[in-house]
């Protein structure tokens, strides 16, 4: 187990390759908001490399409450620049209202600290519309923000990108609307172009700008959204999202190559949770389930729908490890486990290994509670012996070293190597 330390000024991640990759091993909402936030300082540039506004995170700094769903969290930090890159699926006027808001409540965010791809696909409002009326969105209960038809028409090579808007190409625009079956495709563009001439500064070639800042020698946080389980290939399909949230999204979804990438930072909460229909084999029973999820404050950021809890899933995490290629390991949300008579840990699943075939039966291996608050540890010493035992055992079978723990809300409850 590691020697830990409270999160300070420098983290030494390591010192050779500047791209660290912050990806979530789990099904979403495990903290990943939290970790950028914490780590950001340390880096030039933050940058978000798949998703859309689907991902949601609040980071609460300086006693005010910031909300996140496209914006790189790097943005409350001085000197960082915040890219989202071209494998992200981007809704002009939800970014645009995003911006705003953060340069209301005083973030200073400009085409000096954020950059928006000019070839990320654009999340039409006929996508919105579409899966509105969607079997398959219904199925799988998704956040219902585009984010499929997004990316389907990305895939079908028929989707609209940010360079579109950048060059008036009213032509395409126009000629996408109707073959969506618009009722005024004239008018898509005009409704778009007020909120896209405010994020016109933000636009850049992204790839290029962070291949410059890599040659140079800065260092790069990448960060994915949304979880392993999710990830269009090799999470409980066809219950993910659409797009490759695990490690090698980064590379193609920001484009930059491998030989940059140094550290793969896989989060998973002390817990699981999961927000939409597919295989949760680790449910809480009801009781302790809605316990941890008022104590968790287990409600989408971005949709409000109450999570499913669950006992940590070691099998899974330790198929996110592989999949991620995992060198260090972040657990977050260890205080909302403080209290409870009895933890549990999944070591395996009878009968059936295979999370996406569903009806597995998870074995656990039982560990005992801890009274104490983990709250105010500053050291992984000074946490209680159980508390302890439960962190060592989940390290051991995840198979990467435990480099970051997260024990509250606070920017700087986070202990580390
Ligand atoms: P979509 O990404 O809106 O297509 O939704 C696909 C699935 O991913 C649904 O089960 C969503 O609930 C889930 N999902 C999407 N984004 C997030 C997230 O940020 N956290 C947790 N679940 C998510």
């Amino acid at each position: 187990m590691m020697s830990v330390m409270v999160y300070g000024p420098t983290i030494q991640c390591g010192e050779t390759m500047p791209a660290d990759i912050i990806v979530g091993l789990q099904w979403g909402d495990e903290g990943k908001g939290k970790l950028v936030d914490a780590l950001a300082r340390d880096y030039n540039a933050v940058a978000r490399y798949q998703g859309g506004p689907n991902a949601g995170h609040t980071v609460f700094a300086g006693g005010s409450k910031y909300v996140f769903h496209a914006v790189p969290s790097g943005v409350l930090h001085h000197g960082v620049m915040n890219v989202i890159g071209n494998g992200v699926v981007m809704d002009i006027k939800q970014l645009a209202g995003e911006i705003r808001d953060l340069q209301a409540s005083g973030v200073q965010v400009t085409s000096e600290n954020l950059s928006i791809s000019l070839y990320a696909h654009v999340i039409m409002p006929y996508h919105v519309e579409e899966e509105k009326q969607s079997s398959v969105s219904r199925k799988i209960d998704t956040t219902k923000r585009g984010i499929g038809p997004a990316y389907t028409d990305k895939v079908r090579r028929t989707g609209l990108r940010v360079i579109d808007f950048y060059n008036y190409d009213h032509t395409k625009i126009v000629e996408a609307a109707v073959n969506h079956g618009c009722a005024n495709p004239g008018e898509v563009y005009s409704s778009l172009s007020n909120d896209f001439e405010f994020i016109r500064p933000f636009v850049a070639d992204t790839s290029a700008l962070l291949n410059e800042l890599l040659e140079e020698g800065d260092n790069v946080l990448c960060e994915g959204a949304q979880g392993t389980m999710l990830d269009v290939d090799h999470g409980t399909y066809p219950y993910v999202t659409s797009s490759t949230t695990t490690a090698g999204g980064a590379l193609s979804g920001l484009g930059i190559g491998p030989k940059h990438v140094r550290d793969v930072i896989g989060v998973a909460k002390a817990y699981v949770t999961r927000v939409g229909e597919g295989p949760f084999p680790t449910e809480m029973d009801t009781e302790t389930e809605e316990r941890i999820r008022q104590k968790g404050r287990e409600f989408g950021a971005t949709t409000g729908r109450s999570r499913k809890c669950g006992w940590i899933d070691l099998p899974s995490l330790k198929y996110a490890a592989r999949v991620n290629g995992v060198t260090r390991l972040a657990i977050m949300k260890l205080d909302v486990l403080d209290g409870e008579p009895l933890v549990k840990a999944c070591v395996k699943y009878e009968g059936n290994n295979n999370l996406s075939l569903g009806h597995t039966n998870p074995v656990y291996r039982e560990f005992g509670g801890w009274t104490e608050s983990t709250q105010p540890a500053r050291t992984f010493v000074e946490l209680p012996h159980n508390a302890r035992n439960y962190l060592q055992f989940a390290e051991e079978n995840t198979g990467a070293p435990l480099v970051f723990l997260s024990t509250g809300p606070d920017r700087y409850q986070i202990i580390t190597e």
